[in-house]
């Protein structure tokens, strides 16, 4: 059992490793997010840019698969030498693992670097022995005991896991489980929705102006990033911004903007968008898609439950701050750094957003809410607590006509897509949106 490799060894082996282990120690000791942690570990390592991406592919595939492997190790040390003692020990033993079972690479290669990497730690170096024995058993006995292990439910924490079943049921949990453990493709929106766009030769057309690329590499090297006829964005997440009829020469706001596929998809079709963002950072990254793509934005940043626009408008976006469960797939990192407490603290800021939302609407005007969430409390359930406290605003349902998939539509007439959707092709985020009519 091994998934395609995500990048093959680089000269740099070594130090490769050597940042995927301090990753993985910053993701799952420190709970801080893997992308965050890698560019500033990558950029901060002696490696050249061409070689970061065999670092990142053992942290990623450590992450998607961490239940397993940390399964695995368990039947071979009960018990692992806790941190102060034994430094990266874990790290290294799982980092070992995954391009042992998931990465195709070669057992002496790996166990050798692994051996080199306790080597050079003063404390994992006490722990030397251990590792060197336990990854070569893992080269011989591992795939034996991945193929009896339930990769599904090993990979998602169990206060997720049982979540999904008790809001979808055991088999499309499973299904969502499961989806998260294939390495997604790289999905492009295009500028022009018509676009015959015939550079890449290989994608996939998913939709008009939607194109899916399989091991696509860096994305600045792609064709066509320079003059900005595209941009990165799951097929999924560009679904909530066409729930809105013509907007052309019409005000958008977009709340909760960066880092701007919305804004992109809303400038592209001629709207005139206001996108607010409460981390100047953020903001910057709408900035430079913007100028990238020669499309243009009015940029404010603020704490969208206290700016108010100078008058309401006829179109309101948000796509609220949520826990992100629907994009574990591009994110495995998420299931190891997010908690229940996370859900309950997002639920709260986003009943907060959409009351804020819900006043900048005009008479007559339309919210659309949307998160990249698969917890309903995050989803339809704020949409019905919303509507229980303001009788001013109704859903406008969606009609099939209106998206690709009438799978993708709820008995609400709300938008919601799950990871195993669309499997055949390769999937998309989970995604939920709303559209309300603001009455009175
Ligand atoms: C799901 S992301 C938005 C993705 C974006 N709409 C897109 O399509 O690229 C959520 C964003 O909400 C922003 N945010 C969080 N709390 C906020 C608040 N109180 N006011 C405004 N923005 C906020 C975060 O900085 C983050 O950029």
């Amino acid at each position: 059992m091994s998934g395609s490799p995500e990048a093959s060894p680089p000269a740099a082996g070594l130090a490769s490793r050597q940042a995927a282990v301090a990753i993985l120690s910053q993701v799952l000791r420190r709970k801080r997010p893997l992308d965050q942690a890698a560019a500033e570990i990558l950029a901060g390592s002696s490696l050249a840019p061409r070689d970061w991406g065999f670092a990142r592919a053992i942290a990623a595939a450590s992450l998607r698969r961490f239940g397993q492997l940390e399964a695995l190790l368990r039947t071979f040390v009960p018990k692992t030498p806790p941190p102060h003692k034994a430094g990266p020990t874990l790290e290294i033993l799982i980092a070992g693992a995954a391009e042992l079972l998931f990465l195709n690479v070669p057992a002496h290669a790996a166990v050798d670097a692994a051996n080199r990497l306790a080597q050079a730690d003063s404390k994992a170096v006490h722990f030397k022995a251990l590792i060197n024995a336990v990854l070569r058993r893992v080269a011989a006995e591992g795939p034996s005991v991945l193929a009896q292990q339930d990769a599904a439910a090993l990979n998602a924490p169990d206060w997720l896991f049982e979540r999904w079943i008790a809001n979808y049921g055991e088999a499309q949990a499973r299904l969502v489980a499961e989806a998260h453990l294939a390495i997604p493709p790289l999905d492009l929106t295009l500028q022009a929705l018509d676009d015959p766009y015939t550079d890449f030769n290989a994608a996939l057309r998913l939709a008009p102006g939607r194109l899916r690329l399989k091991d696509a590499g860096k994305i600045e090297n792609l064709p066509g990033f320079q003059d900005g006829r595209w941009w990165v964005q799951d097929f999924a997440a560009s679904l909530p911004a066409m729930l809105f009829s013509d907007v052309a020469g019409r005000t958008v706001i977009d709340l909760c903007a960066a880092p701007g596929g919305k804004t992109l998809q809303l400038a592209s079709v001629g709207a005139r968008v206001t996108a607010v963002d409460a981390v100047s950072e953020r903001l910057a990254l709408i900035a430079d898609n913007l100028a990238r793509t020669k499309l243009s934005a009015h940029l404010i940043a603020a704490d969208a439950r206290d700016w108010r626009p100078e008058a309401p408008s006829p179109f309101v976006l948000l796509d609220a701050p949520c826990t992100a469960t629907g994009t574990i797939r591009r994110h495995p990192d998420l299931p190891w750094i997010k908690s229940a407490a996370d859900l309950v603290s997002a639920e709260s800021l986003q009943s907060e957003l959409l009351d804020a939302a819900g006043d900048m609407t005009a008479q007559g005007g339309i919210l659309v809410y949307a998160v990249c969430s698969l917890e309903p409390e995050e989803g339809v359930e704020q949409i019905d607590s919303f509507l229980r406290r303001r009788s001013d605003f109704a859903r406008s349902e969606l009609s099939p006509s209106e998206t690709f998939d009438r799978t993708f539509i709820t008995p609400k007439g709300d938008l919601a897509t799950l990871p195993f959707y669309w499997a055949e092709k390769g999937g998309m985020d989970g995604f939920y949106a709303a559209r309300l009519k603001r009455l009175l």
